[in-house]
C-alpha cells in the first residue's frame, strides 16, 4: 500500500500551547524511515497552513451557544483537511494525518467517511464526547467524536458531522477519563467503549479484536484515531492531558500489529503529541513506532 502523510499543525482545540509542533516532532522522530521499515511507499504533502492562535479571537460564540474555543478556525482547518483526506483516498493512498490536537479528527474522519461507510477505532484515555454545552473546558479536542456523530447541539453543525460513520461502528479503547455528561451520552449511545478496567480483565489483545470487529461490521473499513494520551504517561509524557494508568509499550505495539494483520484500516491519525511537554522527543518517536506497526512492520 502507499501512504500519504498530511500535517495538521493545530493547537486551537486545547489550552496548552505546543501541540502545533506535533507534525514536525513526528517527522523528526523518524516517520519516513519508520514507514519505509513497514514496507509502504510514502509521500508527504507537508503541512496545512494554520493561522497562529494568537492572531485569532477564540470566543466568538455567545454564551447561550455554549463554549467551543476557536470553532471558526477549527472549521476552516477541518474543511481543508477533509478535502485532502478524501482526495488521498480517491487517489488510492492511505491518509496518515499528523496532529495537532484531537479536534482535527473532525476533518480527518469527515473526509474518510465522505464516500464510504466507515467505522472508527478511537485509542484514547478520553471519550471526546463533549458538546459546547457539556464541555468543562471549552476545548474542542474533548468533542470530536460527538461532533462527528452529531450528538446533541452538534447535530446542526453540518461541516463537523460524518453521516457515514454510525455510532454502532465506533469503538473507544483505553478509556479512563470521562466527564459526567460524557458518561450520560455514552450510556444512551450504541458506541462500544472499552475501559482500562476491562482491558485489565480481558487483555488488550482480546478487546482490540472486538473493537476491530465493531468497526468493520458492515463498513468498507475503519479509521484509526490514535491519541497519544492513550498510552501511560511514563512512556508518553509529551501530551497535554495525561491520565495515569494507560496502555504500556508492548500492549500498544501488539494492538497496532493486530490492526495491520486485520487489514481493514483505511486512514489513520496521530494526535496530541506536544514536544514542549515531552522528554527528548520520546512521545513523537513512540508515535512513529506505533504507526510503523499499524502499517505492517514486523521483526521476522
Ligand atoms: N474531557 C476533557 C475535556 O473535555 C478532556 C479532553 C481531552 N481530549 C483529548 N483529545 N486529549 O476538556
Ligand atoms: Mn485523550
Ligand atoms: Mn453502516
Ligand atoms: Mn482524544
Amino acid at each position: 500500500r502507499s501512504v500519504r502523510v498530511i500535517g495538521a499543525p493545530t493547537d486551537y482545540g486545547q489550552d496548552r500551547r505546543g501541540v502545533d509542533m506535533g507534525p514536525s516532532a513526528i517527522r523528526y522522530g523518524g516517520l519516513s524511515d519508520g514507514l519505509a521499515e513497514a514496507g509502504v511507499a510514502t509521500e508527504d504533502t507537508g503541512d496545512l497552513l494554520v493561522p497562529r492562535a494568537e492572531e485569532r479571537d477564540p470566543d466568538y460564540r455567545t454564551p447561550s451557544e455554549g463554549k467551543a474555543r476557536f470553532l471558526r478556525e477549527t472549521e476552516d482547518v477541518c474543511s481543508r483537511l477533509a478535502s485532502e483526506v478524501r482526495e488521498s483516498l480517491a487517489d488510492g493512498h492511505t491518509p496518515l494525518v499528523l496532529g495537532g490536537d484531537h479536534s482535527i479528527a473532525i476533518g480527518t474522519v469527515s473526509g474518510a467517511a465522505a464516500e464510504a461507510d466507515v467505522g472508527a477505532v478511537w485509542f484514547d484515555a478520553h471519550g471526546d464526547l463533549n458538546t459546547p454545552t457539556t464541555t468543562p473546558s471549552g476545548n474542542v479536542h474533548g468533542m470530536p467524536l460527538a461532533a462527528l456523530l452529531g450528538v446533541r447541539e452538534w447535530e446542526d453543525v453540518d461541516w463537523a458531522n460524518a453521516p457515514r460513520l454510525a455510532p454502532e461502528n465506533v469503538a473507544i479503547v483505553g478509556l479512563r477519563s470521562l466527564d459526567d455528561a460524557e458518561r450520560e451520552i455514552l450510556r444512551d449511545s450504541p458506541i462500544s467503549a472499552y475501559t482500562m478496567s476491562e482491558i485489565d480483565d480481558r487483555s488488550l489483545a482480546d478487546v482490540v479484536e472486538d473493537a476491530l470487529a465493531v468497526a468493520s461490521d458492515g463498513t468498507e473499513g475503519y479509521h484509526v484515531s490514535l491519541d497519544l494520551d492513550w498510552l501511560d504517561p511514563t512512556i508518553a509524557p509529551g501530551v497535554g492531558t495525561p491520565v495515569r494508568g494507560g496502555v504500556d509499550y508492548r500492549e500498544a505495539h501488539h494492538a497496532m500489529e493486530q490492526v495491520a494483520e486485520d487489514g481493514g484500516m483505511r486512514s489513520m491519525e496521530l494526535v496530541e503529541v506536544n514536544p514542549t511537554l515531552d522528554q527528548h522527543n520520546e512521545t513523537a518517536e513512540l508515535a512513529v513506532e506505533l504507526a510503523a506497526s499499524a502499517f505492517g512492520k514486523r521483526i521476522l
